[in-house]
């Protein structure tokens, strides 16, 4: 135990380089609390889970907690108190599941969550962000041919799948922004990002943070021999060219922090459902499969990886 805390602690200067003592001291508060028993309450690292109220989202909370027994799970949706299968998973691993609200379409939601894991962990080694639409009864349906396109669904589709993953990035460079005027003379780079490569967030001894954003094959423009599902397809696209946008500002950054992309295959869920009848039995994918080959993507994330687009298998997939 005291060995994995001086580890934290020459992690913690090397990130930050030469750090004024009072600086050192008010951070190290937010891993360490005053009772010896809590000291090392996030060593297993910190993941962070946007929209995680069912399917995909959902199956990450759940491998996240059971594979690495010291790990915290913060694991967002737009009703808490409606995520039946995140309140079953609270109810067994109580100590280390926080469900927060976040609507991606609700900026204050975001901010809030940002707010609120800077404040009770204050640093984050892996971010993933799952929500996602596809169809939407009455609201949103994938448009087969040109003439069905409306405006409302491209809106919709760009704002929910696009715009707010990109949100719950930014979030976190913003909330920052304001710890630098605050701190004044005192700011570091620690304080640029809250998520810190302080050991692997899922269990790993990964040294990068990561943040992954789950997009579709269907995204890719040099893939695209179907047409179709024109909202959700150029949305994934937007979202594509957001994230390796970001990530190419994330190599200027002092802390590794690694940005991908991530095509979980046809999954059964309630997203894919209305559409799988084509869909061979062979290559419908269990929740549970699909996750499990996503960890490892991401457990093994390296940082020349940054910025690209994986497929479930590890394969990487054109723009
Ligand atoms: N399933 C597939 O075959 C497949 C294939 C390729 C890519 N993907 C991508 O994988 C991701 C997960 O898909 P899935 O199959 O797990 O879908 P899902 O079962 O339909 O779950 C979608 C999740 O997104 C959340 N969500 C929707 N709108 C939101 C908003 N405004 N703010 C916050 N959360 C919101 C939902 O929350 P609520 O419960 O509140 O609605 C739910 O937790 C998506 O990005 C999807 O595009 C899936």
């Amino acid at each position: 135990m005291q060995n994995k805390m001086k580890v934290w602690v020459m992690g913690y200067r090397s990130l930050v380089g030469v750090t004024p003592l009072m600086s050192l001291r008010r951070n190290r508060t937010f891993a360490f609390t005053s009772s010896s028993d809590s000291a090392l309450k996030w060593e297993g690292g910190v993941s962070m889970v946007q929209g995680a109220s069912r399917g995909i989202g959902l199956e990450f909370v759940k491998q996240l907690l059971e594979k690495n027994e010291l790990g915290h799970v913060i694991a967002t949706c737009r009703d808490p108190n409606g995520a039946t299968g995140l309140l079953d998973l609270k109810n067994k691993f109580t100590e280390r599941l926080n469900i927060l609200e976040l609507d991606v379409t609700k900026e204050s939601t975001i901010e809030a969550s940002a707010r609120s894991i800077k404040e009770r962990y204050g640093y984050l080694n892996l971010l993933i962000n799952a929500s996602g639409i596809l169809s939407i009864p009455n609201v949103l349906q994938p448009e087969t041919t040109l003439n069905r396109v409306e405006k409302s669904s491209l809106m919709l589709a760009y704002e929910v799948n696009a715009v707010g993953p990109i949100l719950v990035i930014k979030f976190g460079l913003q909330f920052s922004n304001r710890s630098r005027e605050q701190s004044g003379k005192n700011f570091s780079k620690q304080h640029m990002w809250p998520l810190l490569k302080v050991g692997g967030g899922s269990g790993t001894n990964r040294d990068v943070a990561v943040i992954a954003n789950l997009s579709a094959r269907v995204g890719s423009i040099g893939d695209n021999r179907l047409g179709g599902w024109h909202a959700y397809r150029s949305s994934k696209t937007a979202l594509n060219q957001l994230t390796k946008t970001v990530s190419v500002e994330l190599t200027r950054k002092r802390d590794q922090i690694v940005c991908i992309l991530l095509h979980p295959g046809t999954v059964d869920t309630d997203l894919s459902r209305p559409f799988q009848r084509n869909v061979p039995e062979c290559k419908l994918f269990t929740k549970e499969f699909s996750v499990q080959k996503l960890l490892h993507i991401i457990e093994n994330a390296k940082s020349n990886d940054n910025g690209k687009f994986f497929a479930w298998d590890g394969q990487e997939i054109p723009w």
